[in-house]
């Protein structure tokens, strides 16, 4: 079994984050979202990966190299454009050499992994397992309609009128027959090869896909929000305090927090889940549930909480509150000195800024 990791895109729900860098590798809790993609694939024992890139690839394959610190080998499939999850699919038939495999979207994540699923495939051996999950908006996803038996009938793209609320979740099984099925498609009116299209006709020519239920969380980060649920849960998920860093003066740390080794927090209260990464320099500052701090981010003065802060970031003396924000690499957020008091901003294009 192989594993295919989509991690191309244009990522426009994320601007202007993704204007410069890959959406996949946002962190979440501090790792980037494509991580738990190759750590979920590792579990479930497949060692062999091959990752989607597009215009972001240099900064993708930086990141993750060439595989060995989790054990896997990797190789990376260039894709000319977005043309389309089943684009991505038809590129990596060479790769794939007649092997099922699995797919994960590189922005998805599963807790709780795909062990079990990768167990199910194998154990029943249809041609496509895909997973689904009740949603309340399905008109924003693939969808897929069951018979009383519980077989899948027909898939859609993003339909106006849903016919039920199953969306696909980004994460199939397929054996070699997917070739077959991406080859004899053509592009939607969007222009894009669509997997819902790949796996309808599979079934419509007869081959077995069977679906299952996915109940534990899932979720697809394509936005601000998105990112702040997985952020949220994955926090969720540390289990003890871990203080590798330095507590100077006045700390007060309550919950669950983790502080990476290098870090150095003086006068400051810290109340989790929290993390707070290599080297950051934290003063008078009050860090609040569910924030993430990455690597080399300093802050004086100032309340942050329900956010993600990326490397090499700064928060000077702002005397108030940041909440349920995303700051992407080396931002600066400060309060000068000079009068008259207002709001000088260097935002880059789509960004987004609000007083509340
Ligand atoms: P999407 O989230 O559907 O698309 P996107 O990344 O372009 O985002 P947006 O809608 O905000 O513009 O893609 C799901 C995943 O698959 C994501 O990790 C990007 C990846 N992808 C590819 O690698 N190649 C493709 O052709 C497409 C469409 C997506």
């Amino acid at each position: 079994m192989k594993g295919l990791i989509l991690s191309g895109g244009k990522g426009t729900r994320l601007r202007p984050i993704t204007h410069t860098a890959a959406k996949q590798l946002v962190p979440v809790a501090n790792k980037p979202i494509l991580f738990y993609a190759i750590e979920a694939m590792r579990d479930a024992g497949i060692r062999e990966i091959g990752i989607i890139i597009g215009d972001t690839g240099p900064e993708v394959r930086a990141a993750v190299g060439d595989g060995s610190a989790w054990g896997v080998a990797i190789t990376y499939l260039p894709q000319e454009a977005p043309l389309g999850l089943a684009h991505a699919v038809k590129i990596s038939e060479e790769f794939m050499a007649g092997e099922p495999f699995v797919m994960y979207l590189g922005d998805n994540l599963i807790r709780g992994g795909i062990t079990s699923f990768v167990d199910e495939f194998e154990a029943s051996k249809p041609d496509s397992l895909i997973l689904l999950a009740k949603v309340p908006n399905p008109n924003q996803f693939g969808v897929a309609v069951l018979n009383a038996e519980g077989r899948v009938v027909t898939l859609e793209e993003k339909p106006k009128e849903p016919k039920s609320d199953l969306a696909l979740v980004g994460v199939y099984l397929f054996t070699e027959t997917i070739f077959k099925a991406v080859n004899a498609i053509k592009p939607s009116p969007r222009g894009e090869l669509e997997i819902t299209d790949a796996i309808q006709w599979l079934i419509t020519e007869g081959y077995r896909v069977n679906p299952h239920l996915v109940t534990g969380w899932w979720k697809d980060t394509g936005k601000l929000s998105d990112m702040l649920e997985a952020n949220r849960i994955m926090l969720d998920d540390i289990k003890d305090s871990v203080i590798e860093g330095e507590l100077i003066g006045d700390c007060e740390i309550q919950g669950r927090v983790v502080i990476a080794k290098g870090a150095r927090l003086s006068n400051c209260i810290v109340r989790g889940p929290a993390i707070i990464g290599e080297n950051c320099k934290l003063t008078n500052t009050y860090v609040g549930p569910y924030t993430a701090i990455n690597r080399d981010v300093t802050i004086a003065n100032a309340e942050i909480e329900h956010s993600i802060i990326l490397e090499g970031s700064s928060i000077l003396n702002i005397n108030g509150r940041i909440t349920d924000s995303l700051l992407g690499k080396n931002v600066e957020v400060t309060r000068g000195e000079i009068k008259p008091k207002a709001y000088r901003l260097m935002l880059g294009d789509n960004s987004q800024f609000s007083i509340v």
